[in-house]
């Protein structure tokens, strides 16, 4: 038995573990951010690859059976060749899953234009994934993408509630949805993004839904637990939750809390 290995580049992640817990408290949990590293968003495919790699190794050493990347840009860089590739020889009994599949799953069912935009970082835009994969599930729906590179680092540094923020949510949001008057769909495809959610109100026209992945990846990973019952009887039940990063734990402490919306109390992990 063991418990639910939660990923990310550094604290975005939380948004997500935040929503699975609500969703699903009776399992354990243990959170790792690579903060020594991050932000991922601008790296090559083959450091992310890399990185995420050696991160969920470790989320194996800890016994966690099941891994979830709450990170677009390591699950739209890393995770296809960490299931195709990698795992069959480490851990072929593990399984590892993404952020960006669920999320498609859904867009198709909320757009009545049928145009959609994806705002996230510039790896995860790079790769093509969100409109790729909207295109598997929802031929008809056109996807609009931009790069948000200031957002990650506003919200690293707990400056996404101050005046700068006000600027670069008007100046992307002004860009995403100057490529077409018809998006009626904006999807926050980068898990810090949620921090900011307050000023994407404030600025975006009415009629436009924003989704933020949380709730609709918690979901996703009850219905895969639902269907792979070999899998749900391996993980621990006592709902415990621990927090790993591999940078400073103090640090991790006082920032987390802006993320995960209570205390944490982290450990540090040592990359090798
Ligand atoms: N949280 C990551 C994501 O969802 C991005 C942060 C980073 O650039 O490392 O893409």
């Amino acid at each position: 038995m063991g418990p639910i290995g939660v990923f990310d580049s550094g604290y975005g992640g939380l948004t997500v573990l935040k929503e699975i817990i609500a969703e699903l408290p009776q399992y354990d949990y243990v959170y790792l951010g690579d903060n020594a590293r991050a932000p991922y968003g601008n790296r090559s495919f083959d450091t992310i690859h890399a990185y995420t790699l050696e991160c969920v190794q470790k989320l194996f050493d800890m016994g966690c059976p099941l891994v979830v990347l709450a990170c677009n840009t390591a699950s739209s860089k890393a995770l296809r060749t960490i299931q195709q590739k990698d795992l069959p020889r480490i851990a072929p009994d593990r399984r590892v899953l993404g952020v960006i599949r669920p999320t498609t799953e859904m867009v198709g069912t909320i757009t009545q234009t049928g145009e959609v935009g994806i705002l996230a970082t510039s790896g995860t835009v790079a790769s093509e994934s969100y409109p790729v994969e909207i295109k598997k599930f929802f031929p008809h729906v056109q996807t609009y993408q931009l790069a948000c590179p200031m957002w990650v680092p506003l919200v690293e540094n707990d400056e996404h509630e101050g005046a700068g923020a006000d600027y670069f949510v008007q100046e992307y949001l002004g860009k995403i949805l100057s490529q077409s008057d018809s998006i009626d769909t904006l999807v926050l495809g980068c898990t810090h993004y949620p921090l900011l959610m307050k000023k994407i109100r404030q600025y975006l026209p009415g009629g436009i839904t924003v989704l933020a992945q949380g709730k609709i990846v918690a979901h996703s990973l009850k219905d895969y637990l639902r269907r792979h019952p070999e899998m749900e009887t391996r993980l621990g039940k006592d709902g415990t939750q621990r927090f790993y990063t591999t940078d400073d734990p103090a640090i991790f402490d006082r920032m987390a809390e802006i993320f995960f919306g209570k205390a944490v109390t982290s450990e540090k992990l040592k990359l090798d």
